[in-house]
């Protein structure tokens, strides 16, 4: 395998790191500032025109019906769950390779999660399993499944909005990770029942602190997640049931509605990084050459499908060509991972982990009664993934750094 040209010795030492959102501020600090200014110099900082003016552009953007703003995409969770009229002792079908909040917010909403098994190729929830399961044994009060489009790729709506269809659920998508991602062109946010998007500081869209929207394709839905994000209140101090403090702050609506603008140009020069990652990776014999489309015909549970030979060293997630990926991460699998992580961490590269532990091995969700072994799929990613920066203004030297230790780690 061979090493890409070194750079220079002094750019070897520069960090590369995982995510910088200081080259983003810097190329829109005064409209930013000026939006915050406007915020304080409205004095209205809950909800109001610039929370209601973000919910029409998200919902515009997305292709969503309506979207309601609140605390963070935690919250945008339950809200949906709710509002799709998932009830206490109800469960919920969802993925065991994603954020705890993926399931958290099912327990939060009084149902159980059914953690199930994801793709190989994708690391996303797998249909398949979840139609096996509802054909032969189909889980207690199952009013809901939860795909989540983890790492910014859509998970496989079609089969989803399939399943929902045939057995009655309804279809929350977590899009936390997913703004600007498409299935078959349609906006993820307007594929199911409901989506939650989070604005984290760290997500594709970002606001300065924490913040979240769901999106819908059904007014009514959006009408009772506006009471339910304020106390069950349709009217001040008159509650008709049980809600929540879940509402967004007017400065962070400012903050995003700045940003809102330049996210598909964001989500564009991170698919460009992708490519140049997927090039380089290539070019330095790391990975094979075959491209990593999802074969449609192909798709398997078992670890057939996968976009390298067994024995490379580095492993690339599978494509779908139904997807338009956003790569909120670019991630890969890496054989002896932990070490070559600590290796690029010597050499001032950051890289994560997403996620270390599947959620059915999570100590607080020993009462599901499943064990190591159980879904052995999420469990063998969770030992091989690793994400490698990704950021828009990341730059192309930056890759090559990345690419070049990583040519250097595998002799
Ligand atoms: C897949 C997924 N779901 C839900 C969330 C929760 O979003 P938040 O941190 O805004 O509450 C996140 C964010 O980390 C996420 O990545």
């Amino acid at each position: 395998m061979k090493t890409l040209n070194s750079p220079t010795a002094k750019r070897a030492l520069d960090p590369v790191p995982l995510l910088d959102l200081r080259r983003q501020y810097e190329s829109i600090r005064q409209e930013v500032l000026a939006a915050i200014a406007r915020v304080c110099d409205s004095q209205g900082f809950i909800l109001g025109p610039e929370v209601e003016a973000l919910e029409r552009e998200i919902s515009a953007f997305t292709g969503a019906v309506a979207a309601v703003g609140c605390a963070s995409g935690t919250e945008a969770l339950w809200l949906a769950l709710v509002a799709a009229g998932v009830k206490p002792g109800d469960s919920v079908i969802t993925t065991a390779f994603s954020f705890f909040a993926s399931a958290s917010a099912i327990v939060r909403a009084g149902a159980t999660p059914i953690l199930m098994d994801v793709e190989r190729g994708t690391l996303n929830l797998d249909a398949r399993l979840v139609r096996k399961r509802l054909h032969t044994n189909r889980p207690k009060n199952l009013s809901a499944i939860l795909p989540v489009h983890l790492y910014g790729q859509c998970a496989d709506m079609d089969a989803f909005a399939g399943i929902g269809e045939e057995f009655n659920l309804a279809i929350v998508e977590d899009a936390a990770q997913a703004i600007g991602a498409a299935w078959r062109g349609r906006g993820a946010g307007s594929l199911g029942t409901a989506a939650a998007f989070s604005f984290y500081p760290t997500k594709n869209l970002s606001a300065y602190g924490d913040a979240g929207i769901v999106t819908t394709t059904n007014r009514d839905m959006a009408e009772h997640m506006r009471r339910l994000r304020n106390h069950g209140s349709p009217r001040r101090y008159y509650h008709e049931e049980f809600g929540w403090n879940g509402r967004m702050d007017a400065i962070q609506a400012a903050v995003l509605r700045v940003k809102l603008p330049h996210l598909a140009a964001w989500n564009e020069a991170r698919r460009q990084h992708a490519a140049t990652y997927d090039k380089l990776l290539a070019e330095a014999g790391l990975v094979s050459k075959s491209g990593v489309s999802k074969s449609r015909v192909s798709k398997s549970t078992t670890g057939i499908g996968s976009t390298s030979p067994a024995d490379s060293p580095v492993q690339l997630l599978e494509r779908d060509p139904h997807a338009t990926h956003v790569f909120h991460q670019y991630v890969i699998r890496a054989k002896r991972r932990d070490d070559l992580r600590a290796f690029l961490a010597d050499r001032k590269i950051s890289t994560e982990i997403y996620y270390p532990l599947p959620l059915h091995l999570q100590p607080v969700f020993s009462y599901l009664g499943l064990n190591e072994g159980d879904l052995p799929v999420a469990e063998q990613g969770a030992k091989e993934v690793l994400a490698l920066p990704m950021f828009p203004e990341l730059t192309e030297p930056e890759i090559r750094r990345v690419v070049d230790s990583i040519a250097e780690f595998y002799p």
